[in-house]
């Protein structure tokens, strides 16, 4: 067969064969990348997180994501510093935790990011010291309560946007880094967002997505800055999670609930550091990109003013 093909491009034209070849490898490029697509999301063997260091630690685990995270890493066996602002909410899911996995050790520790910082990080200082916390999720964040313009947004958003999502994020990785340094071991999960990295722009959250572009590079410079010392630092990109940040309650297939993403998110930690755990959203990644970036940006405004109109609807009504 392949003396077949061979042959008869012998005798096409130059231009043919090179057109040929150029298709080929082109052909070859896809596939490959297609079955390491496969191989990641379906086939890969999860790291053993254990290997990392017996604890866990996960800003932002009473809703969302970052309690789907924290039910799944008790899952595999790893004990947890839950760092929240509201006492009663980390009780209530230290308390569901123990109750469904047993044996999971629980820390509790009341950190508002959006209050004084150095007395949350001074409190997480206290409760990690002795232990061994190989894992991170870096996974609190806000975004705005619906979209808008630039100049709409007041002072304290803009403030608490930045003291949440930048500053906390960052704080909480240089209190953590130095035992993961001397054990020469750790993952380091910061949460992203496609608003940054997806789509070319996000018009209307404009604060909200510079703040995920800067953990993507946080991320990326972090992931080769530590590398050697044995510690794997990953930038998660989500898309919609049916959470309250997304003020999506149902989940779908392209809208996975807190729990399946974070089942997503857990089987990638150690990997790539840059990644969109959850396959449906890696598909919408690739596509997004195929399309010209003034196209995104159209249908992204569209979209966002809606989201806008709704909002401002739903706030007046609240006044009347
Ligand atoms: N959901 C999505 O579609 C989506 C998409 C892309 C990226 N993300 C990112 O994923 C992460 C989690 O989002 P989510 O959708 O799970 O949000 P969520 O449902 O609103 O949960 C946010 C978590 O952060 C906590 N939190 C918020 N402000 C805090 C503060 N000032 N101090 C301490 N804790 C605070 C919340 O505590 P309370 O329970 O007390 O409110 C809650 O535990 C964020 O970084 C977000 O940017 C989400």
């Amino acid at each position: 067969m392949e003396c077949c093909i061979i042959a008869k491009l012998k005798t096409q034209p130059l231009w043919f064969s090179l057109l040929f070849a150029l298709g080929f490898l082109s052909f070859l490029k896809l596939s490959l990348s297609f079955l390491k697509w496969v191989y990641a999301n379906f086939l890969r063997a999860p790291k053993n997180l254990k290997q990392y260091g017996s604890w866990a630690l996960v800003t932002g685990p009473t809703d969302g994501i970052g309690k789907g995270f924290a039910f799944e890493l008790a899952r595999k066996g790893l004990n947890l510093v839950l760092v929240g602002r509201n006492p009663e909410k980390l009780r209530d899911v230290s308390d569901e935790i123990v109750a469904k996995f047993g044996k999971t050790q629980i820390k509790n520790v009341v950190v508002d990011f959006s209050g004084d910082l150095s007395e949350g990080m001074e409190r997480i200082r206290e409760a990690i010291e002795g232990l061994e916390v190989g894992v991170l999720i870096n996974n609190v964040g806000i975004s705005y309560p619906y979209a808008r313009f630039f100049h709409e947004v007041d002072e304290e958003l803009l403030g608490d946007l930045i003291k949440v999502n930048v500053e906390g994020t960052s704080r909480v990785t240089k209190m953590v880094l130095p035992g993961m340094i001397g054990r020469k071991k750790g993952a380091i999960v910061n949460i992203g967002s496609g608003a940054a990295i997806v789509i070319p722009s996000d018009p209307l959250y404009a604060v909200y997505a510079a703040s995920k572009a800067y953990i993507d590079q946080f991320s990326r410079c972090l992931y080769v800055e530590y590398k050697k010392s044995g510690i794997d630092v990953q930038c998660q990109v989500p898309l919609y999670v049916a959470t309250k940040m997304a003020s999506i309650k149902r989940s779908s297939l392209f809208v996975p609930s807190n729990e399946g993403y974070a089942k997503a998110g857990v089987r990638w930690i150690g990997y790539e550091p840059r990644c969109t755990p959850y396959w449906v959203h890696s598909i919408i990644w690739a596509l997004a990109h195929s399309l010209p970036e003034s196209l995104v940006d159209c249908w992204r405004l569209g979209f966002c003013l809606g989201i806008r109109k709704r909002g401002q609807l739903k706030d007046s009504r609240k006044k009347d």
